[in-house]
């Protein structure tokens, strides 16, 4: 049950109700289907802070262990994105003598093998050992800990203060955001920066990302709700600029109050999720209409194509795809398998909707008649690789913002 908002202890306006969900990378065994866990799936709004936040949540020893199937390094978008952002962090902010950055959340090092190359004092932090062992393996200096206001004391009696400590799709997962923030306080340099790349909540808004929804991400950041939480730790909003990943993120980048000036950037975006009522609860009310009618749509179609004896598969397991089958009860009767090409999720069943992931070359084995894109962030590249398939007259179909065959 809900206990109240994890930052300030407000308390919590439910606006989303998803339903029962297990935890959207709990990818299954075939031959271990009961028992599933599962969990509601419900967005709250703080009265005190504005958070966007789950009202229940999954244990994150559930969600992050010795088998995460989440790997970062899976596409060229991000490999390319994050070997960019290591570059822009190596100029801007590590250029002193001997600076340090930390990095919570590392994964497969997608970040960090880059400021490893340029011989830069780095640390990654994460809790799934299969992925530190994939950065270690690319030269990455990686522990394998949650982050929090022990590990970050002990890093910096051990290491001293950090330059900068960063995050990419890591700091919305943490419940223990007080305990995350002490832990950035200790390790922090006096004028370091902690900077984070997270899911942002006006995307989700405008896109009705509503697959962005699930488990893992325990808070949907906006700029006025993180300028909030960083004032409430003892620290400022300085910086935000938009992202493309996972179909638009905000990276935030916050300093030690009064460390240093605020860029107009902020007030920019403030103004603009102002103007856009992100925070007001008829937005979010009209949100849950609109998502309701893309779920009618979505299954009255596949329905309808396979009483036409199309045949209809799914394109991509990301956490995403756990969401929609679930929240809009798609089954394999109605969708026989996605395929995905990470190689620790074939094989293997999404989360309780129980299709099958197959590799890749299931789905041109033959074709399918239409292709349903759960991995829409990638779409431009998936449908560069797979153009075979539309050239063989299969056709592509969206779920978000709308339904819609391509
Ligand atoms: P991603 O959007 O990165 O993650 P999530 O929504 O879980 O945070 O996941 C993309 C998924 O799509 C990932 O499982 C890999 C898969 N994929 C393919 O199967 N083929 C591809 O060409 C690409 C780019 C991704
Ligand atoms: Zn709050």
């Amino acid at each position: 049950m809900s206990s109240g908002c994890r930052i300030c202890g407000g308390k919590l306006h439910e606006f989303l109700d998803m339903g029962k969900q297990p935890s959207a990378n709990g990818f299954i065994d075939p031959a271990e289907t009961s028992d599933e866990f599962q969990f509601r799936l419900a967005l709250g709004t703080c009265v005190g802070c504005g958070m966007v936040q789950l009202v229940e949540e999954v244990p994150q020893e559930r969600r992050y262990h010795e088998n995460y199937r989440y790997h970062a390094s899976g596409s060229v978008l991000h490999r390319r994105h994050f070997e960019n952002e290591a570059g822009r962090l190596l100029g801007a902010e590590l250029n002193g003598s001997d600076p340090f950055i930390v990095e919570i959340g590392c994964n497969d090092g997608v970040l960090l093998s880059t400021v490893a190359e340029a011989g830069i004092r780095h640390l990654g932090v994460d809790p799934s050992t299969n992925v530190v062992e994939l950065a270690r393996s690319r030269g990455v200096r990686a522990v394998t800990e949650f982050f929090d206001a022990g590990l970050g004391e002990s890093l910096r009696d051990e290491h001293g203060h950090a330059d900068v400590i960063f995050g990419a799709n890591t700091i919305c997962h943490i419940a223990h955001i007080d305990s995350l923030f002490r832990g950035v306080d200790a390790l922090l340099a006096p004028s370091g920066v902690f900077v984070f790349e997270e899911p942002y909540l006006g995307t989700v808004l405008d896109h009705k990302a509503f697959d962005q929804i699930y488990d893992e991400h325990v808070f949907y950041f906006g700029v006025a709700s993180v300028a909030a939480m960083a004032e409430r730790f003892g620290f400022e909003l300085v910086d935000v600029e938009r992202t493309p990943l996972h179909g638009g993120e905000i990276r935030y980048t916050l300093a030690r109050r009064g460390a240093r000036s605020v860029r107009d950037s902020v007030g920019a975006l403030l103004a603009e999720e102002q103007a856009a009522g992100i925070t007001d609860p008829g937005t979010w009310r009209r949100f849950g209409l609109e998502i309701d009618n893309i779920r009618e749509e979505l299954t009255r179609l596949l329905r309808r194509l396979s009483s036409e004896g199309r045949r209809v598969v799914g394109y991509g397991a990301p956490g995403k795809t756990s969401t929609v089958t679930n929240y809009c009860g798609i089954d394999s009767d109605l969708l026989p398998f996605v395929c995905d090409s990470t190689r620790s999720k074939q094989g293997l069943l999404i989360p309780g909707s129980h299709i099958p992931v197959l590799p890749p070359e299931a789905f041109s084995n033959p074709y399918p008649d239409y292709a349903l894109m759960f991995a829409w962030n990638h779409a431009d590249e998936i449908m560069a690789k797979e153009s075979e398939f539309t050239a063989s007259g299969g056709h592509w179909i969206r779920y978000v913002p709308e339904v819609r065959i391509d």
